[in-house]
């Protein structure tokens, strides 16, 4: 009936975002049938532009499949696009108008929207497009930058929080959307043998790992003003360390779960700079043929630019679970491989009794991409006529195990729930405050001194003083993180 059509809106429809990522995930969930029956689409940027032009560049990114093509008639057929600036009402009129053509009373809008025109455009939706009657909703979806630093975040959010409901906005961090992130919870807290020993009496440190085998790729403008330490580790990998040292909350529900992120990140106090290594990539140049460009060789990177491009930090969770167990954050582009991972590495066995040095310490590995896996490296003794020992692996690896089961992409998962009212994989704001909290002063302190990145060779496992860091962490090296 009619409380059951949706419109979602796409702010930004002619950029890379909406191309890359908006668009093709908005096909896939039509062409399997999840979304709501009786969704259509409106895209909205300043450019004068069709549907079809909008199809020309992201039919490239939709991984259209033989025998789908009529379905994609389908899709693009339900999808309208208006052209009108951000910061006058008149094109949110007409926007509205479109909306309520479409006999749309439920709206979703995604601002895939660069950070300037955030207030301008969310003061229009406010004022012009919101929807009307009791049982329908809006629903806004945010992407980061969501500022960068404490104080231009905690301005945006105070502007959001005077337009919007805390349930209206859904602050997207796509790692919240992987499977082997959600999986932490049922790891966690569905499986008796984890919880006595998921303590500083039992676990000697904590990695987490993001790597990427490129660089900026075009992108460095955008990147250079971020860094990786905003663009990676104060987003997704404090969110799964949130995942990993939470509480067990009290229900599944989205604002049980998010108190317990929201506590364990207020027992961490801001990263300091002795704990943390810089680095960014230099280009490789062998005269064989395969050169790599440097970060500062990208034209879009200002000269002489000291912006992170990898960076390990150590951090703390000063409460009576975790005191001085170090949580190591560690993330960089252009490095040897794609691989984003947690290791928690448990204590030395006590009153070793093997020969000295044989025995490993003890890591459970949950590996988010590629190739998910949950394993557990563990000693045994070496099989057959041998008396020694050695490290093997308990593997659960997805693909064996789960072999033909589709995993969707994260943004698929995260769109659905925004569809369903789901707010259990998005940030609140209170989190966000925390996250800003954790790493402000430090990103402060690097823009004031402007240490000096140590520099690494692209395709390179990064800069050895984060070994060295790991290392005086109680991380000892296996060989393979
Ligand atoms: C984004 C970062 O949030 O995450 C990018 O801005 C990074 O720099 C990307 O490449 C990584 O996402 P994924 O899903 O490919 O691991």
């Amino acid at each position: 009936g009619h409380g059951s059509s949706h419109v979602f809106v796409i702010l930004g429809a002619s950029g890379d975002l909406a191309k890359k990522k908006i668009y093709p995930t908005l096909w896939w969930l039509y062409r399997d049938g999840l979304l709501p029956k009786k969704t259509s689409f409106i895209g909205y940027a300043r450019s004068k532009m069709t549907v079809a032009d909008i199809r020309n560049k992201t039919e490239p990114f939709m991984k259209v499949q033989k025998g789908e093509e009529s379905k994609l008639e389908e899709f693009f057929k339900l999808n309208q696009y208006i052209a009108g600036s951000y910061d006058k009402t008149e094109g949110f009129a007409a926007l509205n108008k479109a909306i309520e053509q479409k006999g749309g009373p439920n709206r979703l809008f995604y601002l895939a929207l660069p950070p300037s025109v955030y207030e301008q455009v969310t003061l229009n939706l406010k004022a012009v497009c919101m929807s009307k009657g009791n049982d329908t909703w809006t629903r806004i979806i945010v992407e980061k930058p969501f500022g960068r630093d404490l104080e231009s975040s905690n301005h945006l959010s105070s502007h959001l929080a005077a337009l919007f409901k805390e349930e209206e906005l859904y602050r997207i961090d796509h790692y919240l959307g992987k499977e082997m992130v959600q999986n932490l919870m049922v790891l966690r807290f569905g499986n008796r043998i984890f919880s006595p020993i998921w303590n500083r009496e039992s676990i000697a440190s904590v990695v987490i790992s993001f790597k990427e085998p490129f660089g900026t790729q075009g992108r460095g403008g955008y990147f250079d003003e971020f860094g990786i330490i905003r663009d990676v580790m104060q987003n997704h990998l404090l969110q799964i360390l949130s995942l990993v040292a939470m509480e067990k909350p009290p229900s599944t529900g989205a604002e049980d779960i998010r108190n317990e992120k929201v506590k364990v990140l207020k027992s961490i106090p801001p990263v300091l700079l002795k704990n943390v290594v810089l680095g960014q990539y230099v280009g490789k140049k062998d005269g064989k043929g395969d050169e790599t460009q440097g970060y500062l060789d990208d034209p879009t990177v200002p000269k002489g630019s000291v912006t992170p491009t990898f960076a390990t930090s150590v951090l703390f969770v000063k409460n009576e679970r975790w005191d001085g167990v170090p949580f190591i954050l560690r993330c960089g582009k252009a490095l040897n491989e794609r691989k984003a991972e947690v290791r928690i590495q448990f204590q030395d066995v006590p009153g070793d009794i093997f020969q000295e040095g044989e025995v490993k310490r003890n890591e459970l590995v949950i590996r988010v991409q590629p190739d998910e896996a949950v394993y557990m490296k563990m000693m045994m003794k070496t099989p057959g006529m041998s008396i020694g020992c050695e490290e093997s692996e308990l593997d659960l690896t997805y693909d064996n195990r789960y072999k033909g089961v589709k995993m969707p992409d994260a943004y698929e998962r995260l769109i659905m729930d925004v569809f369903m009212g789901s707010q259990i994989h998005f940030v609140r704001s209170d989190e966000l405050y925390e996250a800003w909290r954790i790493f402000t002063p430090l990103l402060k302190q690097i823009e004031k001194e402007k240490p000096k990145p140590i520099p690494y060779v692209y395709g390179s496992r990064g800069p050895q003083e984060s070994d060295a860091l790991l290392r005086k962490n109680s991380f000892h090296y296996t060989g393979t993180y």
